[in-house]
């Protein structure tokens, strides 16, 4: 293959990885999630709810970003972890959902070589992680990793 050609399939085939990077759920939609035991249940407040400040910054910063959903009412959730999974030692696999009851939008941690992955989605399995820019994979990096010992290995619930 000549030499221009071949940076040309290089440059394109990186153009498409960053855009899928920016665009898709690095964790894939988690079959059988529903069957996951409920590790314990909250509320995701509405605009309109003042958030009680003597909650954890990570739990404020939670409620500012998500509360647009449900028409800016919000949600309740589930916080369900894959019993097959290990807390501190997690094999690649998904690992936990947080089901955005009202809304019907699971989103989903998966764990690869023991990096977090995060993902969003519909219930009935649609792709969503690009329709908002809080449900983009690296908003939930940067939370997830973002309040130190908050959350461990990408995993916040306590
Ligand atoms: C601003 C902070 C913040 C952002 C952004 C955020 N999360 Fe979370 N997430 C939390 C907190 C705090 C909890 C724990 C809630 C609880 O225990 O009740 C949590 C819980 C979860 C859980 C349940 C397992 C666990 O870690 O406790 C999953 C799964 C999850 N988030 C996935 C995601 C995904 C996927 C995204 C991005 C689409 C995301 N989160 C964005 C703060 C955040």
């Amino acid at each position: 293959m000549n030499g221009t050609l071949k940076s040309l399939i290089l440059f394109l085939s990186s153009l498409l990885v960053s855009v899928s990077a920016l665009a898709a759920s690095d964790a894939a939609f988690p079959d059988g999630w529903d069957s996951w035991p409920i590790h314990h249940s909250g509320q995701i407040l509405g605009k309109d709810t003042a958030i009680p400040a003597d909650l954890p910054p990570i739990v404020q910063e939670t409620m500012k970003t998500y509360n647009w959903v449900g028409d800016g009412k919000g949600t309740a959730y589930n916080v369900r972890i894959n019993p097959s999974q290990k807390a501190g030692a997690y094999a690649d696999a998904p690992t936990a959902v947080l089901e955005l009851i009202d809304i019907k939008v699971l989103l989903v941690t998966e764990h690869l070589l023991g990096e977090p992955q995060y993902g969003a989605y519909t219930m009935d399995k649609q792709e969503i992680s690009g329709a908002h820019p809080s449900l983009a994979p690296a908003t939930c990096t940067s939370c997830h990793s973002g309040y130190g010992e908050a959350c461990i290995t990408g995993v916040c619930n306590k």
